[in-house]
């Protein structure tokens, strides 16, 4: 249940919704109120009304007086909260996502400062935690396929413009342009845009028209950046002129359409919703590698294995134990020690529960420091990946 209330109730343990203020100008700020600290700055930015959240902070009454102490940061209590927050915070954009393009599929013209709030979510929490929020990223929510396509696209978009040191505005464009990529999809029939397997030729087609149908959409949307109708337009462009619509080759494609069709094709490479079996987020990695300078921009496939690492979330791993895992979190400081979930015991047996350690640090009933042996496929597991991060990361880690 949803609350309004002023500036003078907020009090620290309250889940703000929304404020008078758009989110953009609060950059990074929480939506669970932390202390006192994160309440003055948000008076100090003009906010004077805003909406909480019953279900996920405190109330009005309650909070009064509230004196629980918050987690030691980077203490496990922690690390699980912000766990939490980034799947509660990718639910939450879907959901906003999922009503944006509810309202765009009945015919209404939707404005860039409603995907602004989707889109400052996701750049706040990426901030706050960028590896769980890099987790959470490989994660479908629901049947809606392109909702959690493109909100997952956003997410990655985020991370590699962050890496690329874009401004502020910058960054809520390529995020933006993320979110609305697909835009086109929305004016389709969804048998076909959520239809699982391979497509039909004429489906294939009539697919294909959503990058055209999304640009016309951008065209009666007021003042729409450039690089977001390069993100929208080119994400099906290949540097060799295979691609579609225009069939564009290298130099006419933009930096922006580049990074555009490397972040589409790995995001559908390791769901592979249409279009046949999916590939494990390494294994897609090393696909697009082979095919750098062919049909990716060797450039920009580079930020995005950078973001990702050697490990990215959703590889299934062999340790030296003999034990089996799936990476969930990379590790920027040691790429070669990501997060893991271990996924059976040491004799081989499924564990009822996965076990959360960091490769190089001891973890576990026995206490035992485990190495990576190999990467492994989906052709050596009977299981995938992103089911088990989906029941349990990051939030069980
Ligand atoms: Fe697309």
């Amino acid at each position: 249940m949803q609350k309004k209330i002023t500036i003078d109730q907020l009090r620290p343990g309250m889940y703000v919704v929304s404020t008078n203020r758009s989110w953009i100008s609060l950059p990074f700020f929480r939506k669970n109120i932390p202390n006192q600290r994160t309440i003055d700055k948000l008076r100090k930015a003009k906010v004077t009304d805003l909406v909480i959240d019953l279900n996920k902070g405190v109330d009005v009454e309650v909070a009064i007086g509230n004196t629980e102490p918050l987690p030691e940061p980077g203490s496990p209590a922690a690390v699980q909260k912000q766990a939490e927050q980034a799947a509660q915070i990718q639910t939450m954009v879907f959901q906003q996502t999922a009503e944006l393009m509810e309202e765009i599929r009945a015919g209404k013209v939707i404005t860039e400062e409603q995907a602004d709030q989707q889109v400052g979510l996701l750049m706040d929490q990426i901030f706050e935690d960028p590896q769980s929020m890099l987790c959470v990223s490989v994660l479908r929510n629901s049947d809606e396929v392109v909702f959690d396509h493109c909100v997952n696209l956003s997410i990655l978009a985020l991370f590699v413009g962050k890496s690329m040191r874009l401004d502020e505005e910058a960054l809520l464009n390529l995020g933006k342009a993320a979110l609305l990529h697909d835009i086109g999809k929305c004016m389709l029939p969804k048998e076909i845009i959520n239809k699982k397997g391979r497509l039909t030729q004429s489906e294939q087609e009539h697919l294909r028209q959503h990058v055209d149908r999304g640009l016309a959409y951008l065209g009666k949307m007021k003042n729409v950046p450039a690089v977001i109708r390069d993100f929208v337009g080119q994400h099906h462009e290949f540097l060799d002129g295979s691609g579609y619509p225009g069939g564009l080759r290298g130099p006419q494609i933009s930096d922006y359409g580049k990074l555009a069709c490397v972040l589409n094709a790995y995001d559908e490479k390791i769901h592979r919703d249409s279009d046949g079996a999916a590939v494990d987020p390494r294994g897609a990695l090393e696909e697009m590698q082979e095919q750098a300078g062919r049909l990716y921009d060797p450039e920009a496939l580079k930020l995005l294995v950078d973001c990702l690492g050697p490990y990215p979330p959703g590889t299934i791993l062999m340790l030296d134990s003999g034990e089996m895992a799936v990476a969930y979190e990379p590790n920027p400081n040691q790429p070669e020690a990501p997060k893991v979930l271990i996924l059976t015991h040491l004799d081989g047996t499924f564990r009822d529960q996965p076990l959360p350690a960091q490769i190089g640090q001891a973890a576990g009933e026995e206490n035992l420091v485990r190495e990576i042996v190999t990467p492994m496929t989906l052709e050596d597991t009977n299981f995938n990946p992103l089911d088990i991060l989906a029941k349990y990361g990051p939030q069980s880690a």
